[in-house]
């Protein structure tokens, strides 16, 4: 019985469609893909008179005055936001409703958009949350840019029914190197809010300064959130020259609290990084006697690793307890993270105490003093409700019972990390720094280093290959890092990070087998279009072009020119000159013979966009 009435909607659905012949649907550009959407024909008109309906008048107030904001700011509307009980009619609303029980976990939504009604279901607040984001990605991209104007809205019908692929969809922000006003933190939030991330790892100490204000231990930020110069241009490079200005700055608690605040509005949980045994310059600066040997230290002014760390003395773990819990107090996060990377032993060698604890507590070697130390510190969090998250060099020497290992080198920590039972957060290098270059380095502000384009970002799988499926439940998710030696405001992060994250929240939270280049290529056409609008900077891409030659023709080879950007201006030449605006224009693959020298450019507006790529065919 049921069986029929199924087959009988199926035929009445094709009816429908096929009556409206001229409904060509405009795909929708909504960024990371949902699991599951149908568009149908038809628009909603989202009006003035158009209320909020609230299915659960407290527990959804927030979502609800987030949306009203958003609208009333870009269209200059203000919509009555109102129970849905005692509501006679419903008309060209919007209604936001928790249901309970539907098979879309925690973070899933329903979003339905059709004659009457657009509404948005789910289990829990953050479902709704991201419901509405999907929503506002389906306005047209124009809503961005007028401002007081009311204007209607149209919202194309649709039903989609979503939930991430992964828990932990993560972007970190090093604030040590550079750092970024409240303000601005805020901005990154509502960047991580529109593609659905629900973690920012706040990287809050490092060697160039501690950003975060500790009451018990205020020379913390009085002395260690200050450097007295700055490295210009690349580190290695010479002859080295600074910029010989103080620079610094940090967070209150006050500050820290309202920027909590908002994250969790936005359904974000901040996980605070302390770095520790290495990175700890600026704190040994204000605090000398926790190093192993007497100082002066001062707050870093040069990029890269520095030997004078903590020395795991009893002053230093009642030092370490003591930030730990003022930071606990101020961020509710399940995990604290503890760095644990890039840690020189050479200070622990020499060091007469160091030597002493190792034969004491029958540990082999540094390694394992670095796994002692980083154990304890555990315990200390443990006991006090929350886990640790450090550095894939947490696993040298042994890693600690509970611990997180978030795989940086590759993607080795991670699956030694899932192996051993442990959960792993993947950002390997490779495929998730921000900070690398994005296209050709002789046409870009100035990068770490690196190429990691955003098509190498797409096509980023976290799941070894290597783990089973028991293992493989260990991943929790990926995250983007974005260390800032060379970004230092925030138009720089901005331009780093978009559209790079976008790229990865699909990574994160599409079904693998529903991520799709072309056209999430085509999709972000229109959410650069958005970021012109919201005044965001952005990189369009890289403009390399790949020549790749197939020898699969009886008359030559074959030649296909691509770029990663959309629909490309792409010319060529087989002369053996370099490609101008008047060269060829490619339009399809052609044929060659063997010896052919290529050499193809990506042009807009006339301009040359990159060095040509060039290709000897053979
Ligand atoms: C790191 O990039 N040092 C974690």
């Amino acid at each position: 019985m049921k069986r029929f009435y199924l087959v009988l909607l199926f035929l009445l659905s094709l009816s429908f469609f096929s009556c409206n012949t001229d409904f060509k649907p405009k795909p929708l550009n909504i960024i990371p893909k949902p699991a599951h959407a149908w568009l149908q024909p038809g628009y909603f008109t989202l009006a003035a008179n158009s209320r909020i309906l609230l299915g659960n008048h407290d527990s959804l107030r927030f979502e609800a005055q987030y949306l009203d904001s958003i609208l009333n700011k870009y269209a200059g509307l203000k919509l009555k936001i109102i129970p849905v009980n005692g509501v006679k009619e419903i008309d060209n609303d919007i209604i936001l409703r928790l249901t309970p029980g539907m098979s879309i976990g925690d973070e899933g939504y329903q979003l339905r958009v059709n004659r009457g009604t657009i509404s948005v279901l789910a289990n829990k607040p953050a479902g709704v949350f991201y419901g509405i984001q999907s929503l506002l990605q389906l306005f047209p991209s124009s809503f961005y840019t007028r401002t007081a104007e009311k204007k209607d809205i149209e919202v194309p019908h649709c039903f989609i029914k979503d939930e991430p692929r992964f828990s932990y969809r993560g972007m970190h922000l090093d604030v040590s190197r550079h750092f970024f006003p409240p303000a601005d933190i805020k901005k990154y939030i509502d960047m991580l809010a529109m593609y659905k991330f629900n973690t920012f790892h706040w990287h809050l100490t490092d060697d160039q300064g501690w950003r975060i204000e500790i009451k018990k231990y205020p020379k913390l930020t009085k002395i260690g959130a200050w450097r007295d110069s700055t490295l210009i241009g690349r580190y290695g490079k010479k002859p080295v020259r600074y910029d010989e200005k103080r620079y610094g700055g940090f967070y209150t608690q006050d500050e820290v609290r309202d920027i909590v605040r908002y994250a969790t509005q936005r359904h974000i949980t901040i996980i605070p990084e302390i770095e520790m045994p290495g990175h700890s310059s600026a704190a040994l600066a204000a605090y000398p006697e926790l190093a192993c040997t007497p100082g002066p230290f001062h707050v870093a002014t040069t990029w890269g690793v520095f030997k004078d760390i903590y020395c795991p003395k009893e002053k230093t773990f009642r030092f370490l307890e003591n930030v730990l819990t003022e930071v606990m107090e101020l961020f509710p996060s399940k995990y604290i993270h503890i760095g644990g990377d890039e840690v020189p032993k050479a200070r622990w060698k020499s060091s007469r105490f160091c030597q002493q604890l190792i034969k004491k507590d029958g540990l082999k070697n540094e390694e394992e003093l670095q796994s002692w130390f980083i154990q304890r510190i555990e315990k200390f969090l443990n006991d006090h409700g929350r886990k640790l998250i450090g550095w894939d060099e947490i696993l040298q020497g042994g890693l600690s019972p509970n611990a997180t290992v978030m795989s940086w080198r590759g993607i080795k920590g991670g699956i030694a990390a899932a192996r051993a039972g442990h959960d792993a957060i993947m950002t390997p290098g490779g495929y998730c720094y921000f900070d690398h270059y994005q296209a050709d380095r002789n046409f870009q502000p100035l990068a770490i280093g690196g190429f990691t384009t955003l098509k190498k970002v797409y096509s980023y799988e976290p799941v070894p290959e290597e783990l089973n499926a028991k293992e493989a439940k260990h991943i929790l998710g990926a995250q983007g890092n974005v260390w800032t030696e060379y970004i230092p405001d925030f138009k720089k992060v901005q331009y780093m990070t978009l559209p790079r994250m976008a790229a990865l929240a699909e990574v994160d939270w599409t079904p693998a087998n529903k991520k799709n280049w072309p056209d999430f290529q085509r999709r972000i056409q229109q959410h650069f279009l958005i970021y012109k609008a919201l005044g965001y900077n952005y990189c369009p891409g890289s403009y390399h072009v790949d020549i790749s030659v197939e020898d699969t023709t009886a008359s030559g080879l074959k030649v296909t020119l691509e770029s990663e950007i959309y629909h490309p201006e792409i010319r060529y030449t087989l002369d053996g000159n370099a490609p101008t605006i008047h060269s060829k224009r490619y339009n399809r693959p052609f044929v060659v013979k063997h010896g052919t020298t290529i050499q193809a450019a990506v042009f807009v507006d006339g301009k040359l966009m990159e060095k040509p790529s060039v290709k000897k065919t053979k």
